[in-house]
């Protein structure tokens, strides 16, 4: 099998936006030197090494994940140092890579990469962030809270689109979900929904989606275009549901609501688009013990 050369970005290259007196007098005033994303501080690896420099480059102009969005991404959580469920999200990786048609990234590199991002800092709860373009594999870890045990959902102005070569991965194209998290939180929502181009429930912009109807937990197909998310798989492994495809509307009739993801796990829904619902119900009370029991026998199920 052949593999992408990992190299780290030429420095000789590096356009930054801080000269070199700067960085001296900031050193010596003591700013610390750190990664940040989104105002949060990040530990970050880019192809073999810890990011120490902020404004180090990283990522070399002609990555085509930076270029056109031609990237996978994965986001795990790490509870007390181990990632939760990596080999699952490695696979998803790989597949989504063959999809784009670039090779995987090296596996043993990829959790060397983990595991020194992770031993540089630890937090009871972390995100981790694993990204590969074909030529970039980054890793970052972050601390971070867990969600409530319940939220409110809007419907996306945008549907998902179950014909896109892009179904079923999780692609660094990602901006057209940020759109949509964008709109929920504008209407103090936790999460959008997506119905897809036919008009069905698929998913929400960052997790997949489950209700109860008829006294049977339900949850869209595959083929409805949301991704096979790793957290929903486990819900049809230890508590099972039946992977049915319905309008949008039918959320409107359902007795219970749950979104499930990595980071989220299983979170029960108290609104829908203003409508209030309560959460959480008997079955997604259930299913978050079935998953906190099953989870705390293995980190890597
Ligand atoms: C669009 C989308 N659907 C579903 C999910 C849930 O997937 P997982 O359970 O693997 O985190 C995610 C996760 O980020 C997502 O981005």
């Amino acid at each position: 099998m052949s593999y992408v050369r990992l190299l780290p970005v030429r420095r000789t290259a590096r356009a930054t936006t801080r000269t070199l007196a700067e960085r001296v007098r900031r050193a010596k005033s003591g700013v610390r030197q750190r990664v940040e994303w989104e105002g949060c501080p990040v530990q970050a690896w880019v192809n073999g090494h810890i990011v120490t420099d902020p404004d180090a480059p990283a990522v070399a102009v002609t990555d085509r994940g930076f270029t056109v969005g031609a990237g996978v991404f994965e986001t795990l959580k790490v509870l007390d140092g181990t990632p939760f469920a990596l080999t699952r999200h490695l696979a998803r990786l790989n597949h989504g890579a063959a999809v784009l048609g670039i090779d995987s990234p090296d596996d043993a590199l990829v959790r060397r990469g983990v595991a020194e991002v992770l031993a540089a800092e630890a937090h009871p709860l972390q995100r981790l962030r694993i990204t590969w373009t074909g030529t970039t594999l980054a890793i970052t870890s972050t601390a971070f809270a867990s969600y409530s045990p319940t939220t409110a959902i809007v419907t996306s102005p945008w549907p998902r689109n179950e014909r896109s070569p892009l179904v079923g991965i999780k692609s660094t194209a990602f901006a057209e979900n940020i759109l949509s998290t964008a709109h929920a939180a504008k209407h103090d929502a936790g999460e959008a929904i997506l119905a897809n181009l036919n008009g069905d429930l698929c998913e929400g912009a960052g997790s997949n989606i489950f209700y109860v109807l008829d006294g049977e937990l339900r949850t869209p197909t595959l083929e409805s275009g949301c991704l096979p998310g790793v957290t929903r798989d486990l819900v049809l492994e230890w508590f099972g549901a039946r992977e049915v495809d319905a309008p949008l509307g039918v959320l409107l009739e359902a007795d219970e609501v749950f979104l499930a993801s990595s980071t989220r796990n299983v979170q029960g829904v108290h609104a829908i688009d203003g409508r209030a619902l309560g959460a959480p119900g008997p079955v997604t009370t259930e299913v978050a013990r079935v998953w906190a029991e099953r989870e705390a026998q293995s980190l890597d199920p």
